[in-house]
């Protein structure tokens, strides 16, 4: 990992060798916590707002209160990536519900939240080894029915990431009740006919920010979208397939289950979006 410079924890910047917790902490015990991944570039943060919305709304179904106000989190997380101006980075930021003096899985009345956020270095080379398309593999959806929420218990998305890895594929695609739902670390969207669909909104997958910026650009590009169920079959029948995340932006899919998607190469509307994508992203960088 790349990590530069200094990290925030619990009111403090400093180095990430110094930044300690108690192993009581219910983060550490429980997975008891909630986290985010914010894109930064050029030292600018990415859709913030609606980061820090998604943040809140996660410890509030969690049953925590939002732990800084919106300007706080902005003064936060702008000191950690104003010093990274020249690389992409991600800021994570994790809040859990802290310590206690045991462990005990009732819910403390009284708590002090640990918050924690670091930079780490986006590098373009695997924005370059996307661009040429990925690999995927479907797989049953073994996680929680809470997926709306995005807590820190990852080892069911780890797990399936880790199945794909083993089949040489970058992503898998998540299937419940045969209609697919995300990627394990991603949103999913189809093109059929020039429409592009993705799955509403729903306890069974994220509201993924990468998502919803796709559909507000397909409004402004003049593409058909529509937010509906994707059934397996109506998958494997795609004309292209695309994966979406903060640190991954849109990943073509060329491959499911060893089968051809589409041409079998990144396809047009893929090639439209993710220039739209890219002038996007530089309007933050350049604003005109
Ligand atoms: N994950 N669905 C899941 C299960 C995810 O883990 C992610 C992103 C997304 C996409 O959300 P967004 O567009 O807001 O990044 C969807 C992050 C990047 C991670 O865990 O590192």
């Amino acid at each position: 990992m790349s990590t530069e410079s200094e990290v925030y924890l619990n009111g403090q910047f400093l180095p990430l060798a110094d930044a300690r917790i108690s192993v009581l902490d219910r983060g550490f015990l429980f997975a008891d916590g909630v986290y985010e991944v914010i894109p930064a570039y050029g030292g600018k943060l990415f859709r913030l707002q609606q980061h820090i919305d998604r943040l809140n709304n996660s410890l509030n179904a969690i049953r925590m209160q939002a732990v800084m106000t919106d300007q706080e989190w902005a003064n936060v997380l702008t000191k950690l990536t104003q010093s990274h101006t020249q690389s992409d980075q991600s800021v994570y930021v994790q809040v859990t519900r802290g310590s206690g003096n045991n462990r005990d899985h009732q819910l403390p009345v009284d708590y002090t939240p640990t918050i924690f956020a670091m930079c780490q270095t986006l590098p373009s080379s695997s924005l370059d080894f996307i661009a040429k398309g990925i690999k995927a593999i479907t797989l049953d959806d073994i996680r929680w029915d809470w997926c709306h929420i995005k807590s820190i218990a990852l080892l069911g998305n780890i797990l399936l990431k880790q199945q794909a890895s083993d089949q040489h594929c970058t992503e898998a695609i998540l299937l419940r009740d045969g209609f697919a739902t995300e990627g394990s670390a991603s949103n999913l969207f189809i093109v059929k006919n020039k429409q592009l669909i993705t799955p509403p909104k729903s306890h069974h997958l994220l509201p993924g920010i990468t998502r919803d910026l796709v559909l507000e650009l397909s409004l402004k590009e003049g593409i058909q979208c529509a937010e509906a169920e994707i059934s397996e079959k109506q998958l494997f029948d795609a004309d292209e397939i695309w994966l979406t995340s903060s640190t991954k932006e849109i990943m073509p899919v060329i491959e499911l289950n060893r089968q051809a998607v589409g041409s079998g190469q990144p396809g047009p509307l893929w090639q439209q979006m993710s220039a739209c994508y890219s002038d996007f992203k530089n309007q933050l960088r350049h604003p005109s």
